[in-house]
């Protein structure tokens, strides 16, 4: 029986990045899932329980304490294995590497942000300058990412590759008009060489 549960759901792209460290790591058996639907305005009991926050993914441990939000669960996750680490431990590749990741989250709050203001809002409250200062926020991610990251993204899948690949794929499950790829081609080509790995291919979102 596996030692600890993920409350998960198969849309959210930060529970999707700790899946990937999971396979990527092998230690996919040592987690159970906890699907839960939710979102700002209709919260989940059992989530707010267990992380005040109210947010997923949140991670209850084998003696029953909780860690969140994904950056501590990835960082935890990757002290419990073997392998080379994903998170590097030291130095300028640690700072720079979690720099990206972070990059990749600031990019998927905003894509989160945008999909909870157009789903959940009722249109009459909608504000166009607001939206547009988000989606900005993720042109700009891509724009830096195009331009400073792709080769070091190509060096290891590590946690900065895991938050873009999960940020890219977010941007795709929820804004396909977005047509990032035409002006990103050397992004689009990475994403394209490591979406073809297991732990991506077995994580798609879907709602
Ligand atoms: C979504 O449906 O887009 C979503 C679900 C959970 C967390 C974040 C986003």
């Amino acid at each position: 029986m596996p030692a600890m549960t993920l409350y998960h759901n198969p849309a959210s792209p930060f529970a999707r990045k700790v899946m990937v460290l999971l396979h990527e790591t092998g230690q996919l058996e040592r987690v159970a899932l906890k699907t839960v639907a939710l979102s700002p305005v209709s919260p989940d009991a059992s989530v707010n329980q267990d992380n005040p926050a109210g947010k997923i993914p949140a991670l209850v441990l084998e003696d029953g304490t909780t860690l969140h939000d994904s950056r501590v669960i990835l960082e935890y996750l990757d002290h419990q294995h073997v392998g080379n680490p994903l998170i590097p431990r030291e130095g300028a590749p640690r700072w720079r590497r979690l720099t990206v990741a972070s990059l990749a989250d600031a990019m998927l709050d905003a894509a989160v942000l945008i999909r909870y203001e157009k789903a959940l809002r009722p249109p009459e409250l909608h504000w166009p300058l607001w939206l547009d200062n988000q989606a900005e926020k993720i042109e700009r991610g891509l724009a830096y990412l195009e331009a400073t990251a792709v080769a070091e993204l190509s060096a290891a899948f590590d946690i900065a590759a895991i938050g873009v690949a999960c940020a890219l794929g977010y941007v795709d499950f929820r804004m396909p008009e977005s047509g990032w790829r035409q002006r990103y081609p050397e992004l689009a080509g990475w994403y394209a060489e490591v979406s073809e790995r297991e732990s991506l291919r077995s994580t798609v979102p879907s709602a």
